[in-house]
């Protein structure tokens, strides 16, 4: 290659880098703005869009132009935009709709902060309490009910990724009862206990989010009689015994706060109780690094925390005290560790 196209090529990988808020933000205005929805099955042109979620026409145009550049809706060639995978993803009523998770991604709060990610690296700490003046979840539960919201259905939307192959890769011979812990909205517990119906669960997060929890679980609930909710903070306690304590990404935190959260559910067990934790390793080969790195860096940002590395979680499992017996991938993305409190 000539050195002036191995520049000229260079740069123009550095600046793909660089621009690629441009991506973030065209796909949260897709989302906003309401397109996936305002786009049928019919083809539709850029005025037609325009008119249907009332924006400008040209400006529109040049919008749609950035999302069919990464397969984000497609052009039919003659003049007028139909649906791809991805956008048809950013539909609320799809069946594997990702409307939550890309909206969580790019919350508006968040670019000013990516904007402080030097400091972040320079002391190693978060920045989201600095310029908010309370800690992130602490925040984000009393003053932005909003994206409490989204951050929820966020969550569950990733979950359902992985929820059913989750049900059935876990280990539950001899397993009466299962505590999710930082189980979110209770999506997984809930696919686990209608694969299951011999098991009980105990369903533990923070007081808001269980109050908004999955249907299933609730009082009047289908699932609600086999279902235990307890708000609460792993951090202080988890106050339940169960045969299996399941830890799906929720040692987003240091070190010494991840292996306080296992042994605090190491206290309330019996000897033998299984203890599964869940996660993307930061360090695993494949397509999920990028990613998992990205997310990495957005909790070092917001909380302080990180996506820990192979190593680094099974040193955690070893500082709670626990015996590990495996490791074993759940999908693309994330790892099942098993481990055992020891008899
Ligand atoms: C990334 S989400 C994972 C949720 C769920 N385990 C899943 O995989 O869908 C992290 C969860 O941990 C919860 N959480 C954070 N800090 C907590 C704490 N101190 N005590 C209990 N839950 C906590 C959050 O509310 C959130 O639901």
């Amino acid at each position: 290659m000539s050195s002036a196209k191995s520049a000229e090529s260079l740069a123009s990988g550095l600046l793909e880098h660089a621009l690629s808020a441009a991506r973030a933000a065209a796909v949260r205005a897709a989302v906003t703005l309401g397109l996936p929805e305002a786009l049928g099955d019919a083809p539709a042109t850029a005025e037609e869009l325009a008119t249907a979620v009332g924006a400008d026409p040209a400006a529109l145009r040049r919008l749609l132009r950035a999302l069919t550049s990464y397969g984000v809706f497609a052009e039919d060639g003659e003049g007028a935009f139909v649906h791809t995978e991805m956008s048809l993803a950013l539909r609320e009523d799809s069946p594997h709709s990702l409307k939550h998770l890309v909206l969580w991604c790019t919350e508006p709060w968040l670019w000013s902060l990516w904007g402080r990610l030097d400091e972040s690296v320079r002391t190693g700490n978060e920045v989201f309490t600095q310029e908010h003046g309370r800690k992130f979840y602490e925040h984000l539960h009393t003053q932005w009910p909003e994206s409490a919201k989204t951050f929820d259905r966020a969550m569950t939307q990733q979950t359902k990724l992985s929820a059913a192959v989750l049900a059935d890769l876990l280990p539950l011979s001899g397993v009466d009862t299962i505590a999710d812990v930082g189980g979110g909205q209770g999506l997984v517990l809930a696919t686990v206990l209608e694969r299951h119906p011999e098991l009980r669960g105990f369903l533990l997060d923070l007081p808001d989010v269980v109050a908004h929890a999955d249907a299933r679980v609730h009082p009047g609930g289908e699932l609600a009689h086999r279902v235990q909710l307890v708000p609460g903070d792993c951090l202080q306690e988890v106050p339940v015994q169960a045969d299996l304590y399941l830890f799906k990404n929720i040692l987003g935190v240091d070190e010494d706060r991840s292996v306080l959260i296992l042994r605090n559910a190491v206290k309330a067990a019996r000897p033998g109780a299984r203890m599964v934790i869940v996660d993307n390793f930061v360090d695993a080969d494949g397509p999920g690094q990028q990613l998992a790195s990205a997310m990495d860096l957005r909790m070092l940002l917001v909380i302080g925390g990180q996506k820990h590395t192979r190593a680094g979680l099974l040193k955690i499992a070893e500082r709670a005290g626990l015996t590990v017996h495996g490791v074993r991938p759940v999908d693309s993305s994330l790892h099942m560790i098993e481990a055992t409190v020891p008899e």
